[in-house]
């Protein structure tokens, strides 16, 4: 899969798994309050933030590289802002664009930019991901501050036997109002510290068959002081760390690496 194929068959299903899955938000909607708008986010997506950002009243710029993720915020904001508009409110100030957040030069800065749910590890190599924190650095401005919100990778877990396939949840779809039953099976390479995570979709169709739709993501997962050393080494440097969402101090039982950096 080239990177630019990225979520191409997983988007339709996204929000249908993760929309209701706001427990991100209040910490994105807490640290927006406190800053100066606009806001970045990185890889943005469906919008599944950055919509209820702009919604609040926040200036958001959202970059993602799948044009079909972003296709669906721009649905979602085109949407809101047509009940707006008959309501005799402003649009929503949320810009997206397409861009590789290893590379891109969007010529403004900001006070404040996040990573949100482990999208870091989809930049797939360690050189990736510092062109990614590099990006982030020149976009700062010098009181800003930088989100980078990643999961704890579990030591159980990676010595698990590769290659099982697990059932996780049921949704429907919400083009064919179908049921999908998505299971994932994952491979860990650990010499090079890579998760690959294969996605497969089974929906059912109304004459019994299935159609089964795969998507394969390559993850490059980090431990604690790898991610705070490779953000310092890009200029960026911690001011706060959790293990969770909450804001609650890191543990070894931490489910997430909550790193808020500021600009050396
Ligand atoms: C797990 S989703 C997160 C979406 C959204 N931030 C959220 O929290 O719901 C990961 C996103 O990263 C995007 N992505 C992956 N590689 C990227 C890259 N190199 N540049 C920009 N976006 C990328 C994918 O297209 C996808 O939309």
């Amino acid at each position: 899969m080239s990177q630019e194929e990225i979520y191409r068959t997983s988007a339709a299903f996204y929000d249908a798994q993760y929309q209701g899955d706001l427990t991100d938000y209040q910490l994105y909607r807490r640290l927006a309050a406190e800053t100066n708008d606009p806001i970045l986010e990185i890889a943005v997506g469906t919008g599944r933030l950055a919509v209820p950002l702009a919604e609040e009243g926040h200036e958001v710029v959202g970059l993602d590289l799948s044009q079909e993720m972003l296709n669906i915020a721009e649905g979602k904001r085109n949407r809101i802002n047509s009940w707006r508009k008959d309501e005799g409110k402003p649009p929503l100030k949320l810009t997206l664009l397409r861009e590789d957040m290893c590379r891109f030069e969007l010529e403004r800065k900001f006070d404040l930019i996040y990573l949100p749910f482990n999208s870091f590890m989809l930049a797939s190599t360690l050189r990736e991901q510092e062109a990614v924190l590099n990006c982030v650095r020149r976009h700062l401005t010098p009181e800003g501050r930088f989100v980078l919100s990643l999961f704890n990778p579990s030591l159980r877990s990676l010595i698990e036997r590769g290659g099982i396939l697990d059932f996780q949840k049921s949704f429907v779809n919400p083009d064919s109002g179908n049921r999908v039953d998505l299971m994932t099976a994952v491979w860990r390479d650990l010499a090079n510290q890579v998760m690959t995570v294969q996605f497969i979709f089974d929906e059912q169709l109304p004459d019994g068959t299935l159609k089964r739709a795969r998507e394969n993501l390559r993850m490059r997962y980090l431990f604690r002081y790898e991610a705070q050393l490779m953000l310092e080494k890009n200029g960026l440097e911690l001011v706060d760390f959790y293990g969770d969402n909450d804001g609650s101090p890191f543990t070894a039982a931490s489910p997430m690496m909550i790193f808020i950096t500021k600009p050396a």
